[in-house]
């Protein structure tokens, strides 16, 4: 092949005359069959493999790792993020995959099945072991509707305007800043460009593709162990950052002072067995695209069972005490059932979700623990949630009383409770309500409606 200009190549990849190479190989959730294959291992068009293989030996060499320093590098200059962004901002992604969940926020999801290049630049196996290293984990993607999710702040009032301002070259001029900007403090302002949450698995690596020179605000504030609230600079423009967001409470800050701010997100979890994940489909759930979603998690959640399953049966070293095998396989069937039952019930009808978002609103779904939070110092609040618990009218054929029960068993035993906030003792002096059990599981759309069943909801809406 003769010498040519690497960006050259780059841009005749990315750019229409591949477009339909891109189109033709859509990942398939169905069978999940392209994860796990490296991507010079499946079949494109004769004539395309070559040009693939050196864009891709390029973008090896882009991913400028530096083990020790805590952050990750993917390209030190634009033409590299100016790469990256060409896949995600084209007409065909942004028309199946953009949505605007959050005011003045456009999200960009499973962008996979519409772009190859998103799909190999975080499946490849370089990037791979850099995110493991990285975290000192083995790390596999989450599902392929989680790779390259893209959180992007840019003007416009509606998602036409805001798409047709996304641009392939990373905008730097800087705008002027309000007398409210400059005392903007994300942790007052209500308007964080996504609220305070727990990310729904357990790592996630974000890839930073504008750039941040001038920027006010746009950084992570995580809460600390003791609660107290810490600030975390955001990466530069062509780097990212891993965080632990599964078990770490935090906000990403609103963006001022720039024209645009777009980051992209990939999730993990560990690949090594047997060990705790706390995923769940939370936050996602309202607006992904449950048609894809649900058999994706059910992929997932269940070839970890198997692999865990598996790994059991093919143990070499047979336990000698015949209890303690008892006790061991007892272990890893009461753990088994927990998760099956945790992948099941995050499976909520789409339909009754949609319902409750329309009744409801979407602010109070994710607010969903702070109205509780809230509803627990009214005075009528204890009565109130004793007799929806007491009547079981809501719901009455429902498994969570099941659940409730169980949980409230737990609680007996002086047992910790799983939680999609985290593993905690219940340590309040009130009884543990239907609420707290929705809430545990991560179910705000079920909670919604269980307050409003209990009245607590009306009173709520009068403070
Ligand atoms: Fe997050």
């Amino acid at each position: 092949m003769p010498m040519m200009n690497p960006f050259n190549l780059l841009r005749q990849y990315i750019g229409n005359s591949t477009q339909k190479l891109i189109n033709e190989e859509v990942f398939d959730p169905k069978t999940n069959s392209t994860l796990n294959k490296t991507p010079l291992q499946r079949p494109r068009p004769t004539g395309a493999s070559q040009l693939y293989s050196t864009i891709k030996e390029i973008h090896n060499a882009r991913l400028a790792y530096k083990p020790k320093s805590n952050r990750l590098a993917y390209c030190r200059n634009t033409e590299g993020v100016k790469a990256y962004r060409k896949a995600p901002f084209q007409k065909d992604v942004i028309d199946k995959c953009a949505s605007s969940p959050f005011p003045g926020t456009l999200v960009l999801r499973d962008a996979v099945k519409q772009s190859m290049f998103v799909n190999d630049f975080w499946t490849h196996p370089e990037t791979m072991r850099i995110v493991s290293e990285a975290v000192g984990v083995p790390l596999g993607v989450v599902m392929p509707t989680e790779i390259g999710h893209t959180n992007i702040q840019v003007e416009g009032a509606t998602i036409a305007e805001m798409t047709s301002n996304l641009k392939v070259e990373p905008a730097v001029e800087n705008l002027e800043l309000s007398p409210e900007d400059r005392t903007y403090n994300p942790l007052k302002d209500a308007s964080a460009i996504i609220p305070w949450h727990y990310d729904s698995y357990p790592y996630v690596c974000v890839l930073m593709l504008s750039d941040t020179e001038g920027m006010i605000g746009g950084e992570t504030y995580i809460k600390k162990g003791d609660g107290e609230v810490q600030k975390v600079e955001g990466p530069q423009i062509g780097h990212a950052v891993m965080l632990q967001g599964g078990e770490v409470c935090h906000l990403a800050a609103r963006a001022k002072g720039v024209k645009e701010r777009i980051s992209t997100i990939t999730s993990y979890r560990s690949t090594l067995p047997n060990v705790y994940d706390s995923s769940n489909i939370t936050n996602v759930r309202p607006y992904a695209d449950t048609h894809s979603l649900y058999p994706e998690w059910t992929q997932y959640r269940l070839r970890k069972l198997r692999d865990e399953l598996t790994q059991y049966l093919d143990k070499t070293k047979k336990e000698e005490d015949p209890a303690q095998e008892r006790k061991n396989v007892q272990t890893l069937i009461d753990h088994q059932i927990d998760y099956l039952r945790q992948t099941s019930r995050q499976m909520v009808n789409p339909g009754f979700t949609q319902q409750v978002l329309r009744k409801y609103g979407r602010p109070s779904y994710y607010d969903a623990p702070r109205i509780w939070e809230i509803v627990q110092s009214l005075p009528e609040f204890d009565i109130l949630a004793s007799a929806a618990d007491e009547e079981r009218r809501w719901q009455p054929e429902s498994i969570y009383w099941t659940d409730l029960l169980r949980s409230t068993e737990t609680i007996r035993l002086g047992k910790p409770l799983q939680s999609v906030l985290g593993t905690a003792m219940w340590e309040k002096t009130r009884t543990y309500y239907m609420g707290d059990e929705l809430l545990r599981q991560g179910l705000n759309e079920v909670f919604l409606d269980w307050l409003g069943y209990s009245g607590i909801w009306d009173l709520y809406c009068n403070i």
